[in-house]
């Protein structure tokens, strides 16, 4: 139904097999998405009983919308966007929980929709919704005993050697249901890793959990876990600027930034802010600078997109009216002040 909509009113869709003709050479690329775009169907509002019987007050909404990602071996890559961003309905279909309406990806080479079985044996996952995935009332060891046998798994030692790695050996017996938040997110996260993947796709792995499990879960997965490649969806912008190698910023379904922090910052918001101290008395001077704004007497705080020119131009106004400055700081952007300019661009 969703590719007929897709034909019937908005883009064309790409074919399924798109590209599947030419996997990716390029043995370090690990996970490569082509026009991923996923439709999902949504009651309009004020609809009536009438209305959703004769199915009239329904309208397609786009949760993917065309993504082109690729991600090398071994690196951490991040996911960031807003609610309803689709950061979820990405990582379902990476996972071949569900089809995309129109195109596809590659894991380590295999594709997603025709070899969906291979991809599986491939990948590791924390779904957002992890604790539906868990069973309560299994002990921790008994939750991962039962998903190892669904990987034919019959040795133990990769459960204890999970268990140990978690740190969880004292509560391996206990009942799910008596695990903290953060044990659960930890027991979940040895589950998608009993297979031993080469990919592991994290869905929001550090929601909800206290700082400590959070960074015991980022220390784990940066150290021990180097040789997989990860994608790490999250709202965390310090999160995800600490771990991630790259990362993205995902909004309505599209992919609006994409790169280093470091460059996403850069590209995101070109300008750096200027903090000058003077003597009391003396930030008027600078009210000629551009983008200037006179704090109080003596702080004044700049907005340059020309750091080097808007320099200059305080050290000529401080040499033409002889003021001594006290203290100049120059901070770039945060990943957080890119992120909310993009989506205040977007809006
Ligand atoms: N099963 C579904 N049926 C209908 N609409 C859906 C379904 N799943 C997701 N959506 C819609 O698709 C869009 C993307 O949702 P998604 O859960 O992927 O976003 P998200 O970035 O993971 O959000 P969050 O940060 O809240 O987890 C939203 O508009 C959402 O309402
Ligand atoms: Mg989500």
């Amino acid at each position: 139904m969703s590719l007929q909509l897709v034909q019937k009113g908005m883009k064309p869709p790409v074919s399924l097999t798109h590209n599947l003709l030419n996997p990716p050479h390029n043995t370090l690329t690990m996970i490569e998405t082509y026009d991923i775009t996923k439709y999902f169907m949504k009651r309009k509002q004020g609809t009536g009983i009438w209305d959703r019987i004769l199915r009239r007050g329904i309208e397609p909404v786009k949760a993917v919308d065309h993504i082109n990602l690729k991600i090398n071996k071994g690196e951490i890559f991040g996911l960031i966007g807003p609610n309803g961003a689709g950061k979820t309905t990405f990582v379902k279909i990476l996972s071949t929980l569900i089809l995309p309406d129109s195109g596809t990806a590659s894991i380590n080479g295999l594709d997603i929709i025709r070899e969906d079985s291979l991809v599986r044996n491939q990948i590791g996952v924390l779904p957002g919704e992890f604790s539906r995935s868990l069973y309560w009332r299994l002990s921790g060891k008994q939750n991962l005993k039962f998903f190892a046998e669904l990987y034919n798994i019959r040795d133990d030692s990769r459960i204890d050697y999970l268990i140990e790695l978690f740190g969880l050996e004292e509560w391996e017996d206990e009942l799910l249901m008596r695990y903290s938040t953060g044990m659960k997110h930890k027991l979940a996260l040895a589950r998608a890793l009993l297979n031993d993947p080469s990919v592991l796709l994290l869905d929001e792995p550090t929601a909800g959990i206290d700082p400590q499990a959070s960074f015991e879960i980022k220390k784990l997965v940066k150290s021990e876990l180097s040789d997989k490649t990860v994608l790490w969806t999250s709202h965390n912008l310090y999160e995800v600027e600490e771990i991630c190698d790259r990362i993205a910023m995902i909004n309505k379904g599209r992919i609006v930034l994409e790169g280093k922090p470091d460059d996403v910052k850069r590209e995101g918001l070109e300008y750096e802010t200027i903090t000058l101290v003077v003597e009391p008395g003396e930030s008027h001077w600078f009210s000629s600078v551009e983008n200037a704004e006179i704090t109080n007497e003596y702080l004044v705080v700049i907005t340059s997109s020309n750091l080097k020119k808007t320099l200059k131009k305080i050290l000529d106004i401080t040499e033409d009216h002889g003021i001594t400055i006290k203290d100049l700081r120059t901070t770039a952007p945060t990943l957080e002040e890119v992120f909310i300019k993009r989506m205040e661009e977007e809006a």
